[in-house]
């Protein structure tokens, strides 16, 4: 569906490339798993995918047409490490309706639904959601814009541990609609899920297996 290809960066101020002629192919509803060291790129690979940044070199095909970064912003959804640190909205609704004119109230209660947050209050503030809520909070918000891929960056740091195994629920709800992409360092939470492992080192991408 989405692939790279022969994909390198190297930030303007680094003097290596952070990514070296990566190549990799994103199957529709597959769950792929990116784990390395702190450092290793796999931030700068989710905002390349996503479209937040151009590689220098390389290609990125969907569907077997080469897409700019404008229209992977439109294919794919990023939630950041720590989303909650970037909540604008006052209340869970307005954090929902941000950056649209009018959106319909069913809309938002099927991305509440989706992500097992369909008894929540909208009025009250985010920041009274538990963490493991607000990461779907974000999650919620990305589905909003109805993206083929979703990615999520560290989707369990900072969570207490009985949060980290709600995000592998989260994840498994998300693959029947989505392919996604999590990058992790803590790849033993989603045992039982069906993906494929991948390698970031030294700007290269190894798989590991599935
Ligand atoms: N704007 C930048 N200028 C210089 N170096 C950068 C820039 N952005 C990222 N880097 C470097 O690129 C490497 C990869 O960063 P990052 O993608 O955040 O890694 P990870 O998410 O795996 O921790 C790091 O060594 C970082 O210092
Ligand atoms: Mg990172």
């Amino acid at each position: 569906m989405l692939e790279l290809k022969n994909i390198t960066y190297q930030p303007q101020t680094g003097e290596k490339n952070v990514l070296d002629n990566i190549n990799l192919k994103i199957n529709e509803n597959e769950i792929i798993l990116i784990c390395g060291k702190s450092g290793s790129g796999k931030t700068t690979l989710l905002e390349i995918i996503s479209g937040l940044t151009d590689p220098q070199r390389g290609r990125i095909v969907w569907k077997n047409q080469e897409v700019n970064s404008r229209k992977r912003r439109w294919l794919c959804g990023l939630v950041f490490q720590f989303p909650e640190r970037f909540f604008l909205g006052a209340t869970i609704g307005k954090e929902l309706k941000f950056g649209y004119k009018s959106i319909k109230d069913i809309k938002i209660k099927n991305v509440l639904n989706k992500v097992g947050l369909s008894k929540i209050n909208l009025t009250t503030s985010p920041e009274k959601l538990s963490g493991g809520q607000q990461r779907r909070l974000a999650v919620a918000v990305q589905l909003l814009r109805n993206p083929n891929i979703i990615l999520l960056d560290e989707p369990t740091a900072g969570l207490d541990w009985s949060m980290k195994n709600d995000v592998k629920d989260l994840i498994l709800r998300l693959r029947s609609e989505n392919s996604i992409i999590v990058v992790t360092h803590e790849p033993e939470l989603f045992q039982g899920l069906k993906y494929r492992k991948f390698l970031l080192t030294a700007g290269k991408l190894k798989i590991l297996g599935g």
